[in-house]
């Protein structure tokens, strides 16, 4: 059964909200006794009936998120999708990747021989070029904001650095790093489990380069996390989608995400900042790579690039601007104190 804790608040939202389905709970809280032992049309049904219900709890309790944690935990356990399961075939990488089977984004390295995501993140392009334009992180200390599935980080050892800190929110990210540096041997990245805004609030040493890569835009707060980045590193490397009206109001499968502005304050830069809002089926997705709050606010490019020249970094240098990319216009840039 799912802790009184976590099952109270949720029968107490369904019984206020969806009275007519408090009857399935019941069902749905006997069956989750015994859930692992469920035939898999059982569990399909299960899964479908709880998946319904999650949206509309994550829609009503979007200001309440422990209350929306709480029930994601409930539905995990109903689902029968807790980690305490066995693996019965002898051991191999592949059974480590598959613990988190069809959520991998990456394509992870071909030595390991397994079957992963699409994306070239473990030797990815962009930050080859990136890398080059900074002079290489040979030698250097490297800060990472959201590894996702570390192959950035991966791409990182190989090009020589001392040492990577990789600080990542998404518990299942967290723990999809954890499995690629057994399965790689990363010797030189420490993985945290945390938010990194916190971290680099509370921080106070400096790294020769910070890797700001598909974050930016997942931000509250853009330019404050730009000003933070000043203060921590001496040089960045920022992948990220900027808002741009025109491209945006062509864009039909992002335009609708958007809706609002405000104006933004830090270190004594300002500027307009766009509000865009996860969609609900992006957000309950395992695989959901994208911020820890229900919303963000994007930057403009040219806003960006002064804003970064406001916070002390001389040398700014772009590339890979792809205006018409599917999920919003997106650029890479470099930026270096000298
Ligand atoms: C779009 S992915 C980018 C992954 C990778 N850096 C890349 O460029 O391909 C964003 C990652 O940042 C993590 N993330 C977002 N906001 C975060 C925060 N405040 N603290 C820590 N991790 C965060 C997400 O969980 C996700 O793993």
């Amino acid at each position: 059964m799912p802790a009184p804790l976590i099952q109270a608040p949720l029968e107490g939202f369904m019984r206020s909200r969806c009275p007519k389905q408090t009857g399935d709970l019941r069902v749905i809280s006997a069956w989750s006794s015994d859930s692992l032992h469920m035939t898999p049309r059982a569990r399909g049904l299960l899964k479908r009936l709880v998946e319904g219900w999650l949206l509309s709890i994550r829609s009503e309790l979007r200001t309440q998120p422990t209350d929306a944690e709480r029930a994601l935990a409930v539905a995990a356990e109903l689902c029968g999708e807790k980690l305490s399961r066995f693996v019965t075939s002898a051991p191999s990488a592949q059974n480590a990747v598959d613990i988190f089977s069809g959520e991998w984004s990456s394509k992870l390295p071909d030595e390991l021989n397994v079957h992963s995501g699409p994306f070239l993140l473990f030797d990815d392009p962009r930050l080859h070029w990136a890398l080059g334009a900074i002079g290489g992180v040979r030698g250097k200390e490297v800060l990472e904001l959201g590894p996702l599935e570390a192959g950035h980080t991966y791409m990182l050892e190989a090009a020589g650095v001392k040492h990577v800190t990789a600080i990542e929110a998404n518990v299942r990210a967290f723990l999809k790093c954890l499995i690629v540096k057994e399965l790689t041997k990363l010797q030189a990245a420490d993985f945290l489990c945390g938010n990194f805004v916190e971290f680099l609030e509370q921080n106070n040493r400096t790294y020769d380069v910070a890797l700001a890569c598909g974050v930016l835009y997942h931000m509250t707060e853009p330019l404050r996390f730009l000003e933070l980045l000043g203060k921590t590193a001496d040089a960045l490397v920022i992948f990220t989608h900027y808002y741009d009206e025109e491209l945006i109001r062509r864009n039909q499968r992002v335009a609708g995400f958007f809706q609002g502005a405000a104006q933004a304050r830090a270190g004594g830069f300002s500027c307009t900042v766009y509000r865009q809002t996860y969609p609900g089926e992006a957000r309950s997705c395992v695989a959901f790579s994208g911020g820890t709050q229900p919303f963000s606010y994007w930057m403009q490019k040219a806003d960006i690039i002064a804003a970064l020249e406001h916070f002390g970094f001389r040398r700014i240098e772009t590339s890979h601007d792809e205006p018409e990319h599917q999920n919003g216009p997106g650029f890479s840039l470099i930026a270096c104190r000298s």
